[in-house]
C-alpha cells in the first residue's frame, strides 16, 4: 500500500475544498462553465439571489426569455437587486430605481438631474441555456465555448433535478469515483444491480475528459461497466431506469456545483429513451410522483444521523432512495470530511487517482503552467454493460 498511502499523502498538501473568490480550487473552478439554476425554476421577467463558491450573484430571465447573470448589489445604496423588476433584458433597483442593461452597465438614475449613468457598472456574465439548466461562465475574460453532451441531446424525456446537500461538493467527487460504496450504501436501491463487482477488479483510467472507471460484474453475462468522470466536477453514467415503463436505461450526466464550502448543489439530468405518448404519459405520471417529494432530503438524513430513525424505516418517504442514501454516506463524513485522517485501501483507487490529477491541475493552475485542456471524446460513453434491462 506504500504508493497509495504516498498518493494520498500528497493529496492532503492541496486544498480542494475551499472554492471561496481568490481561493486557488474556486478560481480553477471558475474557469470552466457551471450550471447555477435550473431553466424551467426561472421564468421570464423573475430575478432571484444566487450563491455560487461563497459569492453572490442576481440571475434574471429578460422579457425576450434570455438569462443573464449580473453582480448581487446596486452600487447606489448597495441593496440586493434581486428584489428589482426585469425590464426587457435591464433590471430595475428596488430602492430608487436605477436601471442596469444585461452587460452590467447603468443606463438610467431617475433621481439624478444630471445622470452619472455611464460611470457605474455591476459585473455581469455570459450565460448560456443548455440541457434544462443556466451554465454561467464566472472566470472573467473570455469564455471559452460551452462543451456539448449529444448522448443527452437524443429524442426522449429529459428531467432535470437539483438538490442541495449539506457538505462540501468534493465529498461527491471523491464519492463519483467509489463505484464499491453501491454495494453497502445502495443496497436494496434502483442501482443494486452495480453493488456485484469485484473491488479488486476497479480499474480507473485518465482519460481526455478526466478519469474513465472500469469495473467488471461478478454476476453471470454482468459485462464490463464503464463509468465517466469529467474534470473538474462532472459525472456521466448510464443508470437503471426509475419506471416500468422505460424501455432501456437511462444516459445521466452531473455538475456537483459548490453554494459554499459546507453546501452543494447536485444538477442532475437525466435522460430517459421514450417518445410520443408514451412519453407524455410518463411526463405526467413522475409529476404526479414529484408533486409529494420532499424539495430537500437534509431533514430526513438529519434524522438518520441523529439516531432518531433508521433508512429503512424513512425509505418510502422518497421517491428515489439512492439520493437519500448519499445523502446519509456524505452528510455523515462532516460537512468537510477530516481527509487527514482517512486511511486508504486498494479499492479507493478512483479517489487517489482523482486527488493526484486535481493536485497536479492545481499546482500547473497556480504556477501558470499549461493545464490540461479536458473535452469529451464522441467515442468516451459511459455504458452498462448489459443489456436493456
Ligand atoms: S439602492 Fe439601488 S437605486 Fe438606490
Ligand atoms: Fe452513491
Amino acid at each position: 500500500m506504500v504508493v497509495l498511502d504516498r498518493a494520498a499523502a500528497r493529496a492532503k498538501e492541496m486544498d480542494f475544498v475551499h472554492t471561496g473568490p481568490g481561493t486557488l480550487a474556486g478560481r480553477y473552478m471558475r474557469s470552466f462553465w457551471q450550471p447555477v439554476f435550473r431553466a424551467a425554476d426561472l421564468p421570464a421577467g423573475r430575478a432571484f439571489p444566487l450563491r455560487v463558491m461563497s459569492e453572490d450573484f442576481t440571475i434574471y430571465r429578460g422579457q425576450t426569455g434570455v438569462p443573464h447573470v449580473v453582480g448581487p448589489r446596486c452600487l447606489h445604496r448597495r441593496t440586493q437587486l434581486s428584489v428589482g423588476w426585469v425590464e426587457d433584458d435591464c433590471i430595475r433597483c428596488f430602492y430608487h430605481g436605477w436601471k442596469y442593461d444585461s452587460s452590467g452597465q447603468c443606463v438610467e438614475q431617475p433621481a439624478e438631474a444630471e445622470s452619472f449613468a455611464k460611470d457605474v457598472r455591476i459585473a455581469s456574465y455570459p450565460t448560456r441555456e443548455y440541457l434544462g439548466l443556466i451554465f454561467a461562465y464566472l472566470g472573467g475574460g473570455e469564455a471559452p465555448e460551452l462543451p456539448r453532451y449529444p448522448e443527452l441531446e437524443a429524442e426522449g424525456v429529459l428531467e432535470a433535478e437539483t438538490f442541495v446537500r449539506a457538505c462540501n461538493y468534493f465529498s461527491d467527487l471523491d464519492n463519483a469515483c467509489d463505484p464499491y460504496h453501491v454495494a453497502f450504501a445502495h443496497q436494496g436501491s434502483r442501482i443494486n444491480v452495480n453493488a456485484a463487482i469485484d473491488p479488486r477488479n476497479i480499474v480507473p483510467e485518465e482519460s481526455d475528459f478526466g478519469i474513465t472507471i472500469k469495473l467488471r460484474r461478478t454476476t453471470e453475462g454482468g459485462g464490463l461497466r464503464l463509468n465517466l468522470f469529467g474534470m473538474p466536477n462532472i459525472q456521466l453514467l448510464r443508470l437503471p431506469s426509475l419506471d416500468p415503463k422505460e424501455t432501456s436505461w437511462r444516459e445521466f450526466i452531473s455538475w456537483r456545483v459548490p453554494v459554499d464550502d459546507k453546501n452543494y448543489v447536485s444538477f442532475n439530468i437525466n435522460l430517459v429513451h421514450i417518445t410520443g405518448e408514451a412519453a407524455s404519459q410518463f411526463r405526467r405520471q413522475r409529476a404526479e410522483k414529484l408533486a409529494g417529494a420532499p424539495a430537500s432530503t437534509m431533514e430526513l438524513a438529519e434524522l438518520v444521523l441523529s439516531g432518531k430513525a433508521t433508512l429503512d424505516e424513512l425509505r418510502h418517504k422518497v421517491p428515489d432512495v439512492v439520493r437519500l442514501q448519499d445523502d446519509v454516506v456524505l452528510t455523515a463524513q462532516g460537512a468537510i470530511p477530516d481527509r487527514e485522517n482517512e486511511y486508504l485501501g486498494r479499492s479507493d483507487v478512483g479517489i487517489v487517482l482523482l486527488r493526484k490529477i486535481w493536485r497536479r491541475e492545481l499546482q500547473a493552475f497556480a504556477t501558470g503552467t499549461p493545464l490540461k485542456r479536458w473535452a469529451k471524446p464522441d467515442h468516451l460513453v459511459a455504458t452498462n454493460g448489459l443489456a436493456k434491462p
